[in-house]
């Protein structure tokens, strides 16, 4: 374990007004993504699509790091780099999805554990020597009537620390993704005590695995209202919930904090990060992670056609520069209206 990496590669993940790109969808997500712009999802259009968000100009100024899915990170762009190496030649950190995706839990209805630890000391090796920095592996946690479950968090948060503990000893800073799910139609303080819950669970299960806190960097979803209650939080509630939920739970010595979208807005993403950072007084770096909040615009340009390409790296870069300044607390709706 080479902790001078993990804390180098952490703290480049995190600095200043950069974030990631999650462009780790796996096959069927990425179906779902390109059947709603017509595309056919076969392996070829989707190493093209990636080659165009990888390709975009000036993307490195605000993304520290894109994460990959198994798939792209075996892919090369069309002159033949390997897109591991084409990002790192970019100043942009390759990092990796590993987990086998979230499946129904067993004895528990409604409810999802996430699969992938088998093996996964050796898959890890592997994807340092493929040159990746850093993991993802994402829980999924669901709201309804009674649940979430306490064995649905113990199990989710169990696998999450185990997964940190295997990628620090490969020297690869695993982010830890408890998505709590914005579909339904419970309230904002629901979402928030739910939030809390899994927060708790899971910072208390990486600390009885021993898991380095000052080289992880946790993944989270805001707390926002239930997309299906009458009542929606504004975007001054979202922050003050989000933060109070994080300062409770999260310590201190986490290098960062990234935020999934989860659904939400594209802008509705970018003002509720740009409102937690007005906040202050925070003792990490709070950041974007985004796949849909990033790639939406850019996915609905691209639609498959080579003439569209620079098009849609525009509305990529657009994207990644509101968050950027979102990131720094600096976003403004003029800013957005400017540049658009
Ligand atoms: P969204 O931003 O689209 O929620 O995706 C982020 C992610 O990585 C989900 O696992």
């Amino acid at each position: 374990m080479d902790t001078q990496l993990l804390g180098n590669t952490a703290r480049a993940m995190v600095a200043a007004g950069k974030g990631l790109l999650a462009a780790d969808e796996s096959a069927g997500t990425c179906k779902k993504r390109f059947d709603s712009v017509g595309v056919e999802s076969t392996e070829e259009n989707r190493r093209a699509y990636r080659e165009m968000l990888f390709a975009t100009p000036k993307l490195s100024d605000y993304v520290s790091g894109v994460i990959l899915f198994d798939e792209t990170l075996r892919q090369s762009t069309k002159d033949g780099v390997n897109f591991a190496k084409y990002l790192e030649a970019n100043g942009i950190i390759p990092g990796i999805k590993v987990d086998a995706g979230a499946h129904d839990m067993a004895l528990h209805p409604g409810e999802k554990a996430t699969e992938g630890l088998d093996k996964l000391a050796a898959r890890m090796q592997e994807y340092f020597a493929m040159g990746a920095r850093f993991a993802k592996w994402r829980a999924v946690i669901t709201i309804g009537k009674g649940i979430p479950t306490r064995a649905c968090l113990d199990a989710n948060a169990h696998a999450l620390a185990r997964y940190s503990a295997i990628c620090q000893e490969a020297s690869i800073v695993p982010i830890v993704e408890p998505e709590v799910l914005l579909d339904g139609d419970h309230s904002v303080e629901t979402s928030e005590e739910v939030h809390l819950r899994t927060l708790e669970t899971l910072f208390h299960e990486l600390a009885t695995q021993d898991v380095l806190l000052e080289h992880v960097i946790l993944k989270a979803s805001m707390v926002v209202s239930g997309n299906r209650n009458p009542r929606q939080a504004g975007v001054k509630e979202v922050a003050e919930r989000t933060v109070r939920v994080l300062k409770r739970t999260v310590p201190a010595a986490l290098p960062g904090v990234v935020f999934l979208s989860g659904g939400q807005g594209d802008q509705d993403a970018t003002a509720h990060l740009d409102a937690m950072n007005r906040m202050g007084g925070l003792p990490w770096p709070l950041t974007f992670s985004y796949s849909r909040a990033l790639q939406q615009m850019a996915l609905n340009t691209w639609r498959g056609k080579a003439a569209n390409v620079r098009e849609a790296q525009a509305a990529l870069a657009h994207r990644a520069r509101m968050n950027s300044l979102a990131a720094r607390g600096q976003w403004s709706a003029e800013a957005e209206k400017k540049a658009a």
